[in-house]
């Protein structure tokens, strides 16, 4: 019963942690990918502005010897790019350079790819003049610093798939943790309901009995004692059906083990319907069974018998006279539908998901039927769901309900 809530719970938390360590993981990526890259950039800045103060020049050009050789300057990763002002290039060293278009300001340029490359545009000055002659452009390969991001990617995917499943593990020990006072005092409380259901049996039984006995003779008393003692005769009857709808729901709730046989379920409901005929003429309703071929599914017949009453007494009290019920069967591959139809009063859409709640009743059905407690629903899912099988409720208020009972074939 509590299985459903302690998944949410464990779904719950993982759900978080996982939200938390995704932007933990984006900050811990962020902030590394952005070091890194502002140290390249660093470096390569301190490479160019050494090589650019030691530029020559001449009638306000630049001047670089062909053979110059930079220090520090490793060719493999790295290249030296000198241009004009105008764009041109005057000498290029080592072999990564920038395919880009050249910026004429002092800018950083990243190439994403084919090779990918950083780029720093440092201005060189002539110092004699103080006039501006062109850049130099110092590149870098960022192969290795992908593959250092890369390497970190799979670091943090990693420690986050670890950390998820140790998280996952102690959620599963902390949810436990967390439901057992839960389950143990709905247990406790199951358990109150079918003792007090079932202690309650002999009383009310004395009670039934004893204002039976007492209306054997009405003669000897008044009339108005003898109306009495008939209300506490339907009091008793009343608070019995209670009672043994409490019991029912609380061992269904413990899921006792119940024996199961093979039901033709096209004939209990026919049988059904003619049970309640009687009661349907009275309340001059139409009441038909519209199944003809024979569907078997595996159950408890007393609980199945049980589902079905409920419903069809549900249709029959809340559909006003002149109205018409039908109760119909279909079978949907593995499926059997089992739907019942009124032309009743219909239940407003925001009371749909209520009615299965135990003692819920729509305010108008307390003032029309006093008969009812509001556990007839509860029952019939409770006995639809312990069978595999599940209940659909589609109604209009003032036009009428369905209920559809899915069961599984057999
Ligand atoms: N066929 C129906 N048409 C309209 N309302 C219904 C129908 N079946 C159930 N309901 C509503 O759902 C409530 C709960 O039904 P149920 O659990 O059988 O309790 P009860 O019949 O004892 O009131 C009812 O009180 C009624 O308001
Ligand atoms: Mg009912």
């Amino acid at each position: 019963m509590f299985q459903k809530t302690r998944l949410r719970l464990l779904w719950a938390y993982l759900g978080i942690f996982a939200s938390i360590l995704s932007v933990f993981a984006i900050a811990v990526r962020i902030v590394f990918v952005q070091t890194m890259t502002n140290q390249v950039v660093d470096k390569l800045t301190t490479l160019g502005q050494t090589v650019a103060a030691s530029s020559g020049f001449k009638n306000g050009r630049i001047q670089v010897a062909d053979n110059l050789s930079v220090q520090d300057l490793d060719v493999r990763r790295q290249s030296l790019q000198w241009i004009d002002i105008q764009g041109n290039t005057i000498l290029i060293q080592g072999n990564r350079t920038l395919s880009l278009p050249s910026v004429i300001r002092e800018s950083i340029q990243i190439q994403p790819s084919k090779p990918s490359l950083i780029t720093v545009n440092i201005p060189i000055v002539d110092t004699y003049n103080r006039s501006l002659v062109g850049y130099l452009r110092v590149s870098q390969s960022l192969d290795e610093l992908h593959e250092t991001f890369r390497k970190l990617d799979i670091g943090l995917a990693g420690g986050a798939a670890i950390a998820l499943i140790l998280v996952g593990m102690g959620g599963i020990f902390l949810s436990r943790q967390a439901m057992q006072p839960i389950e143990k005092s709905f247990d406790r409380l199951q358990q109150f309901t079918a003792d007090a259901s079932h202690e309650l049996r002999s009383p009310l039984m004395a009670i039934k009995a004893s204002s039976q006995v007492a209306l054997r003779y009405p003669e000897g008393m008044r009339p108005s004692d003898a109306e009495e003692f008939k209300s506490i005769v339907r009091s008793a009857e009343r608070m019995s059906r209670l009672t043994e709808d409490l019991l029912l729901l609380s061992r269904m709730d413990k899921k006792l083990k119940v024996t199961w046989e093979s039901i033709n379920l096209t004939e209990l409901l026919q049988h059904l319907v003619k049970q309640f005929q009687a009661q349907a003429l009275e309340k001059d309703l139409t009441l038909i069974s519209q199944s003809n071929i024979d569907l078997m599914i595996k159950g408890n017949s007393e609980q199945i018998l049980r589902l079905f009453t409920n419903l069809v007494e549900n249709a029959i009290h809340y559909t006003p006279s002149g109205g018409k019920i039908t109760v119909s069967v279909n079978s949907i591959s593995q499926w059997i539908d089992v739907v019942i139809q009124d032309t009743g009063v219909g239940i407003a859409p925001e009371q749909i998901e209520k009615i299965f709640d135990r003692f819920w009743r729509a305010d108008t059905s307390r003032s029309q039927w006093t008969g009812g407690s509001g556990l007839g629903l509860a029952i019939a899912q409770s006995i639809a769901e312990s069978h595999g099988g599940k209940i659909k409720v589609t109604s209009q208020l003032e036009g009428g309900s369905c209920f559809t009972v899915r069961l599984l074939a057999l």
